[in-house]
């Protein structure tokens, strides 16, 4: 990676400096405005640990929701405050302001190894506008700049990016860099065979990324219902199950170019509706009745995807193989979920990109057996696609 890091920085650079951190704790909430799953917050604590360390004044911001440029209670980001806190073992200062001269006292407060969150950045119009004269108060907020947030890396937004043509150095943190480390080595050095597992209900959504890895790897493996595009492609009934009729024409064409490079699940789990778990049985995929919609892949497919992820051994999974929230239909995600966990233990490197696959492996409580699961979801999306990522363009190269 050419990015620079914070291990780049000096000492000098990093002692008694404040360091603005942008960091993504988009996290969910429950019903009482608690945070629900800590994994994005968790995340961030090498980071922030290896600033304090440092003896750097640390200055935290994030987005959390959408709350569409003005201040809402409901995403305020101070229940995340004490969360940080006790992962870090640390007090964490809650500044309830964005920017701003309060906010800018905030963080000239903070002593060398001190801690302070600020308010969410969508609370301010410009966030999503990317408005210079936003970023330009951000900048104010920092003597330097980090990105850790790779899951917001996608956004063009002022505190991801227009805030670095204000605050230099601007560095990436240990979070980010191990991101772009295992997507981008995946990417560019794969041990081989490389296969990509691609899910999900629609093939809008993954049809660039299944176009950007079908030059890189050895097989790509379908499943969701965007499987059900392809089969109507092959002239296949699909019942009621989703189909993106304007996407047909695409399927064929790229079944046609692919050649053995695709699979497509040979069985299906179907049954009348979600609610209608009792009814689900699996049949061949030429086989789904009129009457009925794929839910999940099949026994058969779950089985021969288990073998080939054991023996692969690079493998990147996005997107679930069915309804996964509901049983019977998380079958074949869970069955990807533990081939994947046991080829990690045979030596295989495991990617999760981030999303609904990384909400199920974390529910099977296999997240920890993977390489890495990614903490973003749209990035890592466009991350596979071969996109740049403007928070990443926007540092400091070495
Ligand atoms: C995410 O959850 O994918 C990131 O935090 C980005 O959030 P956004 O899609 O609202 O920009």
């Amino acid at each position: 990676m050419n990015t620079r890091t914070i291990k780049d920085l000096t000492p000098a650079e990093v002692r008694g400096k404040r360091a603005l951190v942008r960091v993504d704790f988009n996290v969910p909430l429950d019903e009482a405005g608690g945070v629900a799953d800590d994994t994005r917050v968790r995340a961030a604590v090498p980071t922030i640990q290896a600033l304090i360390k440092g003896g750097a004044r640390v200055v935290l911001c994030s987005h959390l929701g959408r709350p569409k440029g003005k201040p809402d209670p409901k995403y305020t980001l101070a229940p995340v405050a004490p969360v940080l806190a006790k992962l870090l073992g640390a007090a964490v200062t809650f500044v309830p302001h964005v920017v701003g001269a309060e906010a800018e006292a905030a963080t000239r407060a903070l002593k060398d190894g001190e801690v302070c969150l600020l308010e969410n950045t969508r609370f301010e119009a410009g966030e999503e506008k990317n408005d210079a004269a936003l970023a330009k108060s951000f900048a104010a907020l920092g003597d330097f700049y980090v990105n850790d947030a790779f899951g917001a890396a996608h956004r063009a937004h002022a505190s991801t990016e227009g805030v670095t043509k204000h605050l230099r150095p601007a560095v990436a943190g240990l979070l980010m860099q191990k991101e772009l480390d295992y997507l981008g080595g995946a990417l560019d050095k794969p041990k081989r065979p490389f296969i990509a597992i691609l899910g999900g209900s629609k093939i809008s959504g993954k049809i660039d990324v299944i176009e950007a890895l079908l030059p890189k790897v050895d097989g790509i493996l379908i499943g969701g219902a965007m499987a059900c595009t392809f089969y109507k492609a092959q002239g296949f009934e699909t019942g009621k199950s989703l189909v993106e009729p304007d996407r047909v024409e695409m399927a064929a064409d790229l079944i046609e170019r692919a050649a053995f490079r695709l699979t497509l699940p040979h069985d299906a789990v179907v049954a009348p509706a979600i609610a209608e778990g009792n009814k689900a049985h699996a049949v061949k995929r030429d086989e789904i009745p009129t009457d009925e919609a794929m839910l999940d892949i099949g026994p058969e497919s779950a089985a021969s995807y288990a073998r080939a992820i054991a023996s692969a051994k690079t493998i990147i999974w996005n997107g679930p193989m069915g309804v996964f929230e509901t049983k019977p239909f998380d079958a074949g995600t869970l069955a990807v979920a533990k081939a994947m966990a046991e080829a990690t233990g045979k030596g295989a490197t495991t990617i999760i990109g981030g999303g609904d696959s990384a909400a199920a492996v974390e529910e099977a409580g296999l997240a920890s057996k993977m390489s890495h699961v990614s903490t973003g979801g749209g990035a890592s999306l466009e991350f596979l696609e071969g996109k740049v990522l403007p928070g990443v363009a926007a540092l400091d190269t070495r």
